[in-house]
């Protein structure tokens, strides 16, 4: 018989939730692989450039629980702090995100509890990127777990920007210089651009190799 629990009921010490944490991780590691195979074999294109997956350490949790006025407790983390597995997808155009996230929500067993759509709406910063907070279903020997996992879902060229504002971010505890500030959103304004012009280009691209092949399909039945 199946017993599912709540956030929290059963998890007990830091080592279970760890554990726990990091098998909900390698399950949509996975399951972001097989749909990436599985495109390619569809339409022989890989929407996913790469991948990378953490585990958020004990120290962030509880700065982050501490700032959001929580006290320190396995109960509060499991509850209150979405992104303790966290998931990057890095894709090459801005059509492969919302196709990714698509693909996400069909899964079965996957649950989505929330979506953040910074790039139809960017944050003041500039910062872009899609965001899903999921649940996947741990199978413990005993138990099923639903387990938060947070997905962020951005192209190469936002991943490029997001990196380094992040270390400006940190680099000036979150009050950088004005002129940096602006800077970044410029540079934000030509990362849109440079995604935008990418993405036609490879409208273009396949348009015209689609156009090829059905000459050839053509030439080959004597037409
Ligand atoms: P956090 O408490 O920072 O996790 O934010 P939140 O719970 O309000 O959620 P949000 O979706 O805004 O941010 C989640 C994560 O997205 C952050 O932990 C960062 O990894 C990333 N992120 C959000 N905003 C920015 C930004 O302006 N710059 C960069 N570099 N990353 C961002
Ligand atoms: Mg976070």
């Amino acid at each position: 018989m199946e017993l599912k629990l709540d956030y929290g009921e059963g998890i007990d010490s830091w080592k279970e939730v760890t554990l726990i944490y990091n098998a909900a991780l390698r399950q949509v590691e996975t399951k972001m692989a097989i749909l990436n195979d599985e495109f390619q074999h569809v339409h022989q294109y890989n929407p996913i450039e790469h991948i990378k997956a953490r585990i958020k350490t004990p120290e962030s949790i509880v700065k982050k629980l501490k700032r959001n006025g929580y006290e320190s407790t396995i109960d509060n983390m499991v509850k209150y702090i979405n992104d303790i597995a966290g998931i990057r997808i890095i894709c090459s155009f801005t059509s492969d995100i919302y196709r990714i996230a698509e693909m996400i929500s069909e899964q079965r067993d996957i649950k989505v509890i929330g979506v953040k759509d910074y790039i139809t709406y960017p944050k003041a910063s500039g910062y872009k990127s899609y965001h899903m907070i999921v649940t996947v279903p741990v199978y413990l020997s005993d138990r099923i777990v639903d387990t938060k996992v947070e997905i962020q879902i951005r192209t190469v060229a936002m991943d490029f920007w997001a990196s380094l504002e992040h270390k400006i971010h940190y680099k000036f505890e979150g009050d950088a210089p004005e002129h940096i500030r602006t800077e970044l959103v410029e540079c934000a304004k030509m990362v849109s651009d440079l995604d935008a012009r990418m993405l036609s280009l490879n409208e273009e691209i396949l348009a015209i190799s689609k156009s090829n092949e059905l000459e050839q399909e053509k030439k080959a039945i004597g037409l």
